[in-house]
């Protein structure tokens, strides 16, 4: 899968949640770009943990701002965050036991996090915007 670009189509209008997508999109480009060119069980293992702690740190900031605001799909919301986790950390874990992380895994995490973020964060953004939050 080609490297996915954010584009301004992304913006769910709350700056910090925008830069956290962002910056997950470059992990999955840079770990797309490591599985292409055969990089090494470490270098992958490495951008793996870094995705991991990238994406709890976000996942976490984004439900804060759920609480917060009395959002009333958050405990939904929160479940679809933690199912993905779970995902992340199987292939993590498949890939500490010895599989290769192929290129089939990294285009469903691209696709999953821009799905979710036009789906899923783009509705509470828009909720946001309507209690003056951004
Ligand atoms: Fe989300
Ligand atoms: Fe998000």
């Amino acid at each position: 899968m080609s490297a996915v670009h954010w584009s301004p189509n992304l913006s769910i209008g709350v700056e910090d949640l925008d830069s956290d997508h962002r910056a997950l999109i470059e992990i999955l480009n840079a770990l797309d770009a490591e599985v292409a060119e055969g990089a090494g069980h470490g270098a992958v293992a490495l951008k793996l943990d870094e995705l991991i702690v990238r994406t709890e740190a976000h996942f976490r900031r984004e439900e804060a701002i759920m609480a917060r605001e009395h959002y009333p799909e958050a405990a939904h919301h929160a479940r679809v965050h933690e199912a993905l986790l779970e995902e992340i950390r199987q292939f993590r874990d498949e890939h500490r036991a010895g599989s290769a992380i192929g290129p089939e895994i990294t285009a469903f995490l691209k696709r999953w996090l821009i799905s979710h973020i036009i789906e899923s964060d783009k509705h509470l953004g828009g909720y946001l915007e309507g209690r003056g939050v951004g």
